[in-house]
């Protein structure tokens, strides 16, 4: 079965992606991924506070170093945040020279200038695309949806007329109008969709009454949205979609590729069994696709767009209400 996608103008050799985790924050980590099978590797995110954390550091040191002449010498190259800035470009520098699929680098940014300064240093660096990673929760009752969407789309205008590689947006699918939202953002020059991004989410941890605050690791059945949305705009997009959450064994990978995903990432999965896990979803893929006589992976992308609703039809809500009625025909 011939496996070769393109994802961001991108050439891959196989549809599955590393998504951003700490796997993909080392270059070891990189080198492992890379040999078990992934296509591309998308970096941790780096965060603005991050950057400004260590720009306020390196201003402090020269306020000091003007009384101070060896103040900066404490300090010597290499020895500041390692999550900073220059650590992660120094490792996107590293993972171009290293390995020989795709880098993909990622953003969260707050400010404009943010985002765009860092873009352009990851894009010097040696970063194939850059990921936008929007995380803009609105929990504030006062910012409203259009607020939210409007920030989107000058986010990416603004990193798009910084830098020439290609822009992917990686999206929550908790808009109002998910469709709409991404359709936008298309038509504004988004290279490619991340569908969807799962965000860290609250808990109340019951013994010591705090935040349970340690992120959990996804499970299949969070494929469901992903798999409608992908669905209903698979075909109708210019950017490229690459599907994530959810994956644990190849049967999301098929069913994502099914509904027209580009490529597909994993983070859960690989963190779970560790980066060897891909080579199975790769065996699976293909063991799939063969059984039923896909000779590429092309030949089953999108066979299954637009067949599990998305556009407001009448058969939609049809099948809305027989699946409902269905479940209590079933209670024992
Ligand atoms: C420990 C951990 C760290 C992550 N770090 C990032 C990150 O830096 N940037 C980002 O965009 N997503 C990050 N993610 C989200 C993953 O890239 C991925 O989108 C999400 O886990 C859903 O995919 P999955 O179901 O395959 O895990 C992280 C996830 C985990 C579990």
């Amino acid at each position: 079965m011939d496996l070769a996608t393109r994802y961001l103008g991108l050439s891959l050799r196989n549809p599955l992606i590393a998504s951003a985790s700490p796997l993909t924050g080392t270059l070891d980590g990189l080198r492992r991924l890379e040999d078990a099978g992934a296509a591309a590797v998308v970096l941790p995110s780096l965060f603005e506070e991050q950057i400004e954390a260590q720009a306020a550091l390196l201003d402090r040191l020269d306020d000091l170093a003007e009384g101070f002449a060896e103040a900066r010498g404490f300090f010597p190259a290499g020895s500041l945040p390692q999550a900073g800035p220059d650590h992660q470009l120094e490792l996107i520098a590293q993972a171009r020279a290293t390995l020989d699929i795709p880098v993909i680098a990622s953003l969260n940014g707050v400010t404009d200038a943010g985002w765009t300064r860092y873009a352009r240093l990851a894009e010097q660096a040696g970063a194939q695309a850059i990921e936008l990673n929007v995380y803009f929760p609105p929990t504030a009752p006062t910012v409203d949806g259009v607020a939210v969407e409007q920030r989107h789309a000058e986010v990416l205008s603004a990193v798009k007329r910084a830098v020439q590689v290609p822009v992917s947006m990686k999206l929550t699918p908790y808009f109002t109008a998910p469709g709409a939202v991404i359709r936008r953002l298309d038509a504004a020059g988004a290279d490619g969709f991340v569908l969807f991004n799962r965000f860290y989410q609250p808990d109340i941890d019951l013994l010591t009454l705090r935040p349970a605050r340690r992120p959990t690791l996804s499970e299949p059945s969070e494929i469901r949205p992903g798999l409608l949305w992908i669905g209903a705009l698979a075909g109708t997009l210019d950017g490229a979609i690459a599907a994530a959450t959810g994956v644990e064994t190849a049967d999301e990978v098929v069913k994502y590729l099914l509904v027209g995903a580009d490529a597909v990432m994993t983070t859960s999965a690989l963190l779970r069994h560790g980066p060897g896990h891909l080579r199975l979803l790769l065996e699976g893929l293909v063991r799939w696709g063969g059984a039923r006589g896909f000779a590429s992976v092309g030949t089953l992308r999108g066979r299954m767009s637009r067949s599990l609703g998305g556009w407001p039809t009448d058969s939609d809500r049809g099948d809305y209400i027989s699946v409902l009625h269905g479940y209590a025909a079933a209670v024992p």
